[in-house]
């Protein structure tokens, strides 16, 4: 049977989607790089899950993609493809402290990708893909809250905290893994 194809009439959404879809791949390589290049093999399972997170995170974009026939973009796959190399290959070069931090900084950042791609949705009139955008964006926080658990004693956050506007005190998001709100309410999230 012919199902008919509901187009997108939001061009931040359709440029959204195609970012979040390409930038999980640059994650995900980084991640490569971050996993081979810690020695202790418990931070190698923990970060080897959390690219197969972003894997999982592409494939779920990809079918809302699909659904609304919102195509790749090519240009967003070159360049994603390119940073998530450059950071994999920096990860051996640059110490154990740096990934840590700067993989919680950009989680930080991506979890209100996808609270701001449900208000996108419901701007359009579509609540479908609460559930999912919504266990996306918590995962991403989960993400978060474990490479700030891993530095949070390192000395050298405090400083790196104030150059770069992220740390133990300072988030990117609103989201508190501890108080979350449901499902139904969680589009009060990311609204600043
Ligand atoms: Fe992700
Ligand atoms: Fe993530």
């Amino acid at each position: 049977m012919e199902t008919n194809k509901i187009k997108l009439h939001h061009p931040q959404l359709v440029r959204l989607l195609q970012m979040a879809y390409s930038a999980e791949k640059a994650a995900a390589f980084a991640y490569q790089g971050h996993a081979g290049s810690v020695q202790d093999p418990e931070e190698k399972k923990q970060i080897k899950q959390i690219e197969d997170d972003e894997w999982n995170h592409r494939r779920e974009v990809l079918a809302i993609m699909n659904h609304y026939q919102v195509p790749v973009s090519v240009y967003f796959e070159i360049r994603f493809h390119i940073i998530g190399k450059l950071i994999s290959g920096s990860c051996y070069v640059i110490g154990w402290f740096m990934p840590y931090y700067f993989a919680g900084r950009l989680e930080s950042g991506n979890v209100c990708e996808y609270f701001r791609m449900m208000q996108y949705f419901h701007e359009s009139g579509i609540t479908e893909h609460n559930e999912i955008l919504y266990e996306m964006g918590i995962k991403e926080k989960e993400h978060e809250i474990y490479f700030l658990s891993k530095i949070k004693n390192k000395k050298m956050l405090p400083f790196f905290e104030k150059l770069f506007g992220w740390g133990s005190s300072k988030s990117f998001n609103d989201v508190d893994l501890d108080q979350k709100y449901p499902v139904e309410a969680s589009k009060k999230y990311c609204r600043k």
